[in-house]
C-alpha cells in the first residue's frame, strides 16, 4: 500500500510556505483522504491551497489531542469545507488545558479554542472514543495510550483547570494514527505526549507486528534528558524503524541525536514537504 503525506503545517516551512508552531498532515492511503491535526491557525489551509490540495474532498479529520497548536485551525477549515465532516478524537479533547509557569502564578490557555457546539455548527460530526477507531481496513487510530515505560512522563507544567483549581494533565486524549503496510505499521503522532515508545508499544499490540516501519510527526523530546533520548533511540533500533520524519516538538537536540543514529532514515519534515511511504 502506498501512503502519500503532504505536510500542511509545521514549525518551519519550505520556500513559499508558511511556518507556524504546530502540526497538520494531509494523508492519502487506501482510498481515504485524512487530515491529521489542523495546525495553530491559518497555515494548514493556506499551505494546502499552495500545494493544490482540496480539503473539501477529505473523508475525515483526526485530532491527535486537544492542544491549540493542533486544533486551532479546525474552525476555519470546517468553514471552508462547508459540509458535514467526521472528526475523530478522544472524549477528553475538550478539557480546558493550561500551562503554569513562574512558580505556578502565570497561567496560559493552550487547549482546544472552540466549544463542541461551535464546531458542530460548522459541520463537525464527532466520533469520540477512547478505543481505536477504524477509518479503513488498514487505517486506525490508537485510542488511549497506556503508559508503560518508566522513563516517559507527561510534562509537569501541563494542567487541566476545573473551576479555579488546577490538576496535572496526563493528556489522556493523546492518540496516534496507524496505517498498516506490507512492511510494517506507519505511526503518525501529534505531540506524542504519552511517550513515543508507549505509543509504539501500543501500535505493535494493536497491529500484532513486532516491527514498526516509520514514525511521522512530533515526539515531544525537546526537554527530555539524555537518558530518555538514548533509551528512545535504542527502542527505535529494536523495533527496526526505517523512516523517522519527526519534527514539531521533537526539539533540535533530540532530532540531531536521532539523525545521527539513523543517517538513512531520518528526514526533516517541514510545511510544504511531500513524501511517499513505504
Ligand atoms: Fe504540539
Ligand atoms: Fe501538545
Amino acid at each position: 500500500m502506498e501512503i502519500k503525506v503532504s505536510t500542511l503545517s509545521e514549525n518551519t516551512a519550505l520556500h513559499g510556505y508558511i511556518g507556524e508552531y504546530g502540526l497538520s498532515l494531509f494523508i492519502e492511503a487506501e482510498n481515504k483522504r485524512i487530515l491529521f491535526d489542523t495546525g495553530l491557525s491559518f497555515s494548514a489551509y493556506h499551505n494546502a491551497q499552495i500545494m493544490g490540495i482540496d480539503l473539501t474532498k477529505i473523508d475525515c479529520i483526526v485530532l491527535s489531542h486537544g492542544h491549540l497548536d493542533h486544533t486551532g485551525g479546525l474552525a476555519e477549515i470546517l468553514r471552508r469545507i462547508g459540509k458535514e465532516t467526521e472528526v475523530i478524537a478522544h472524549p477528553d479533547v475538550f478539557e480546558p488545558r493550561y500551562t503554569l509557569r513562574d512558580g505556578q502564578t502565570q497561567e496560559k490557555f493552550i487547549g482546544l479554542p472552540y466549544s463542541r457546539e461551535e464546531l458542530e455548527n460548522r459541520g463537525a460530526h464527532f466520533t469520540l472514543s477512547k478505543e481505536p477507531v477504524f477509518i479503513a481496513p488498514h487505517i486506525m487510530t490508537t485510542g488511549e495510550i497506556p503508559m508503560l515505560t518508566e522513563y516517559e512522563k507527561v510534562e509537569s507544567n501541563l494542567h487541566i483547570k476545573d473551576g479555579g483549581n488546577f490538576s496535572a494533565d496526563k493528556i489522556a486524549d493523546d492518540l496516534s494514527l496507524i496505517i498498516n503496510t506490507e512492511v510494517g505499521p506507519v505511526v503518525f503522532t501529534g505531540c506524542g505526549h504519552r511517550g513515543v515508545i508507549n505509543i509504539l508499544f501500543h501500535a505493535r499490540k494493536l497491529t500484532g507486528n513486532e516491527k514498526v516501519y516509520a514514525v511521522i510527526g512530533g515526539i515531544h523530546l525537546y526537554r527530555a534528558n539524555e537518558e530518555r533520548i538514548q533509551r528512545t533511540i535504542s527502542e527505535f533500533k529494536l523495533m527496526g524503524i526505517q523512516k523517522l520524519g519527526v519534527s514539531h516538538c521533537t526539539g533540535f537536540h533530540a532530532s540531531a541525536k536521532i539523525a545521527e543514529a539513523f543517517p538513512e532514515g531520518f528526514f526533516l519534515n517541514n510545511a510544504g514537504n511531500r513524501f511517499i511511504l513505504p
